[in-house]
């Protein structure tokens, strides 16, 4: 770095920058102690494509094989692609347990009084800030602290929905989301997702011009599955448009920190004016998911969210939020996800690699712009929820495609999460999968009953679905 600082008559610190801006666009890697070398190129497979969902809005019933994939990917002995989440050692595991003993030390006092409605002060002062860098100015007063992302979204739906209203999401989505819709009797209206772009904005007029359309449910920086990121322009204009209509957009801002590029960070809250945009973030899979941190500002909704927050679960446990407060408010945790998202990015590039390599052809995958969930889409004709009971029989968890949607239009993709372990075993673990997805579609040809196991799955309870793998 000395001699290039010399040579191109620059400080050593423009140099550093230079070296992280090639790093982020994921052109070199830094090797501990060793110095920047050129990142190797996996071979590429092609995105998928814009997704077509049917332009009716849907009941939901995707409870049954969301909740046992969550189960299998907990399991210690199951190689697991099934979750959406970091391993433990790729959090500051040490920083967040001293925060926790010290708050416990200071507040001993919060234990044995209940704590305030929209939760610590000392948090929603540090949501705030933590929004400037979401380009978003939020007052403290105006953010309630949930259990989590998932309770800030429920809390905005229930403040601007009544069962059987239609909520407009992207296609597929994150079947948490579903989850929620099938237990406050929503309907789903799917709205065509690109890969890269996010919802697709022409769709979604289209959609306010002849649904009941009461909400818009989205996720436009690293959405889940897919993984895709709103270009700023369609940002603004997602914010207009709910303006103009007058309908609120639930805008999900969990993966916002995880985003290669700074643009790619600001949200769409950033754009609105009037208040139609209610914004909700956690810290689940930035700092700790065990701490259960998640926060709301809900625009012109605020009170109402509120309200819903203090009738349905109280406050939070102050001593987390004084936890909480204090890792955010630590220098160093900028540092902290800048790694984190390196550490991710060369994963999924080498997941990437390894899904060109294994995988039938034909198949087809994401590239996301951060994040480490990775959607597939293999050859049509190949059954997911089959592919999950074959893998399941090796011990290995993935998530079926048909849990992302309640159209059935994903039964052949299936959803990979590659923040977990990341070791031999597991990069076998991925090949396996490729082989068994290789078979299957090499019987699928001859066999008249592909799509068997997910209609099986649609029309049966928990006797028909594949056992978990005992320990
Ligand atoms: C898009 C999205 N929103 C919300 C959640 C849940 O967040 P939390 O664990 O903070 O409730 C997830 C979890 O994977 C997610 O992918």
């Amino acid at each position: 770095m000395r001699e290039l600082a010399r040579r191109q008559g620059v400080s050593p610190a423009t140099v550093v920058q230079a070296y992280r801006a090639l790093e982020d666009a994921r052109l070199v890697e830094a090797r501990p102690r060793s110095g920047y070398f050129v990142a190797a190129r996996p071979q590429r497979l092609p995105e998928p494509e814009l997704s077509a969902p049917p332009v009716a809005s849907l009941a939901v019933d995707v409870s049954l094989l969301g909740e046992q994939v969550m189960q299998l990917a907990a399991d210690p002995s199951v190689i697991s692609f099934g979750a959406a989440c970091p391993s433990g050692e790729l959090f500051a595991q040490e920083r967040v347990r001293r925060a926790v003993s010290r708050a416990a030390q200071r507040h001993r006092a919060t234990l044995c009084r209940y704590p305030l409605g929209p939760g610590n002060e000392q948090l929603r002062r540090a949501v705030a800030r933590h929004a400037l860098g979401l380009g978003c100015q939020l007052e403290a007063r105006d953010i309630v602290v949930t259990n989590g992302c998932l309770d800030a979204i429920s809390l905005c739906l229930r403040a601007v929905t009544r069962p059987g209203d239609v909520v407009a999401l992207e296609s597929p989505t994150y079947f948490g989301f579903l989850q929620i819709l099938e237990s406050l009797h929503l309907r789903a209206l799917e709205i065509p997702t690109h890969p890269r772009t996010g919802l697709s904005l022409d769709a979604l007029q289209l959609a306010f011009d002849t649904q009941p359309v009461k909400a818009v449910l989205a996720v436009p920086t690293l959405s889940n599955p897919l993984g895709a990121c709103m270009p700023a322009a369609e940002r603004r204009r997602l914010a207009q448009m709910v303006a103009e209509r007058g309908i609120p957009l639930i805008e999900d801002v969990l993966y916002n920190d995880l985003a290669e590029r700074d643009e790619l960070r600001r949200a769409v809250k950033a754009w609105d004016t009037s208040g139609h945009v209610m914004i909700c973030g956690s810290f689940s899979k930035t700092v700790a998911p065990g701490l259960r941190v998640g926060w709301v500002e809900g625009g012109r909704w605020s009170a109402e969210v509120r309200r819903l927050k203090a009738v349905h679960s109280g406050g939070q446990t102050e001593l987390v939020d004084l936890a909480m407060a204090d890792l955010l408010t630590q220098s160093g945790h900028e540092s902290a996800w800048r790694q984190l998202r390196a550490t991710i990015a060369a994963r999924v590039d080498e997941a990437r690699g390894v899904i060109a390599e294994s995988f039938p052809k034909g198949t087809r995958v994401t590239d996301p712009a951060g994040g480490y969930i990775l959607w597939v889409e293999l050859p049509a004709g190949l059954d997911s929820v089959a592919l999950f009971r074959a893998c399941l029989a090796e011990r290995i968890c993935i998530a079926p495609g048909t849990m992302f949607s309640a159209t059935g239009r994903f039964d052949h993709c299936i959803r990979l999460g590659v923040g977990g372990r990341w070791d031999k075993a597991q990069r076998e673990g991925l090949r396996r999968v490729g082989a068994i997805a290789c078979a299957m579609v090499r019987s699928v040809a001859g066999a008249p009953s592909a799509g068997a196991d997910t209609a099986r799955w649609r029309q049966a309870p928990a006797a028909a679905l594949p056992a978990a793998v005992s320990s």
